[in-house]
């Protein structure tokens, strides 16, 4: 079983099932600069991969399916919408191959939360099908299919910590010393529409009612470099928080009963509604997601640890 064997079973593809484990995201920090003529804002952002997952398996098939269960999944289209089958369908073109596979997403990523659920599936259904059809594309290849699904799906197939620019889906790893942060992660009802959360932050700004502009990631890079939870609470930061929370009022509760719980810092994810709370260790992790659990301000509360990989087999 040597280089060449590798090779070869690239090209074959694999012939039994192909799993893949799919991270979600947060923004530790998420810098939103002016609209662009393209419709997307100009980002200046810190992803980090966290330990809530979703798993894809592809069959063979000789047509295109997608089956799915858990979280939310009644509400997801299973049609050409989704972008797991556009992911699909988009390496197939690529690659010149039939966009025939079976694919079947077990999913714990909640929809619409702001911890990139759908860009996530859209991952792993990219790392999935190369294998099992053999394709045999780099990352670097991936992450270019990827970018024109979704802006936070090229880091979801690379994962850790990274920085993105661009629309966010110019991704380049953080390289620091390994460290584990603990997180708690607050679910909420129902989900929040991102384009609507960046249209409201554009009409707070517009209107001198949104805070000053979070601007450059150097403030959290060095704070990540110390490995400190301390040091990291007092650096997180959220352009969109000041949108998701005029959408959803709510979410301010939410926020501070993480806090009261003994939450070193408490943001919300992307364009929310998730809230994510920072703890000093995995017990306090614990504590914090228990008593969320029972104040009633979120619909679930679970601890993760980050940074994790991104999209892998197995
Ligand atoms: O890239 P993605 O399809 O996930 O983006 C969804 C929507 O979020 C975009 O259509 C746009 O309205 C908004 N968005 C943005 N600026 C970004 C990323 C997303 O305005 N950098």
């Amino acid at each position: 079983w040597g280089p060449d064997d590798d090779d070869d079973q690239q090209r074959r593809g694999a012939s039994g099932p192909v799993r893949v484990r799919v991270p979600a995201k947060v923004n530790l920090h998420l810098g939103v600069g002016p609209l662009r003529r393209d419709g997307y804002h100009e980002l200046n952002t810190v992803y980090h991969a966290i330990s809530i997952y979703d798993e894809l398996t592809a069959r063979r098939g000789d047509t295109l399916i997608l089956t799915m269960e858990g979280e939310g999944t009644g509400e997801l289209a299973l049609d050409d919408t989704n972008l797991a089958i556009r992911a699909a369908r988009a390496l197939a073109g690529y690659a010149g191959v039939p966009p025939h596979v079976r694919l079947h997403l077990r999913k714990q990523i909640p929809l619409a939360g702001g911890l990139a659920g759908g860009s996530a599936d859209a991952a792993a259904a990219l790392v999935a099908c190369d294998a099992l059809w053999g394709t045999g594309l780099s990352r670097d290849e991936l992450a270019g299919i990827a970018a024109d699904l979704g802006s936070d799906v090229p880091f979801l197939i690379h994962g850790g910590t990274a920085l993105g620019t661009g629309r966010g889906e110019a991704v380049s790893p953080v390289l620091a010393r390994p460290t584990s942060w603990h997180w708690v992660v607050a679910i909420a009802d129902g989900g929040l529409s991102t384009p609507a959360a960046y249209a409201e932050l554009d009409r707070l700004r517009e209107a001198g009612a949104a805070g000053p502009p979070l601007g450059s990631t150097d403030g959290l890079l060095a704070a990540l470099r110390q490995r400190d939870p301390r040091v990291l609470a007092a650096s997180l930061g959220n352009d969109l928080q000041d949108a998701a929370l005029a959408m959803r009022p709510s979410l301010a509760g939410t926020l501070k009963a993480g806090e009261a719980a003994g939450a070193l810092a408490s943001i919300v994810s992307g364009s929310g509604p998730t809230c994510v709370f920072l703890a000093a260790n995995a017990d306090d992790a614990d504590r914090i997601a228990a008593e969320l659990a029972t104040a009633g301000v979120c619909r679930q509360a679970r601890t993760a640890h980050g940074p994790v990989p991104g999209a892998r087999i197995g």
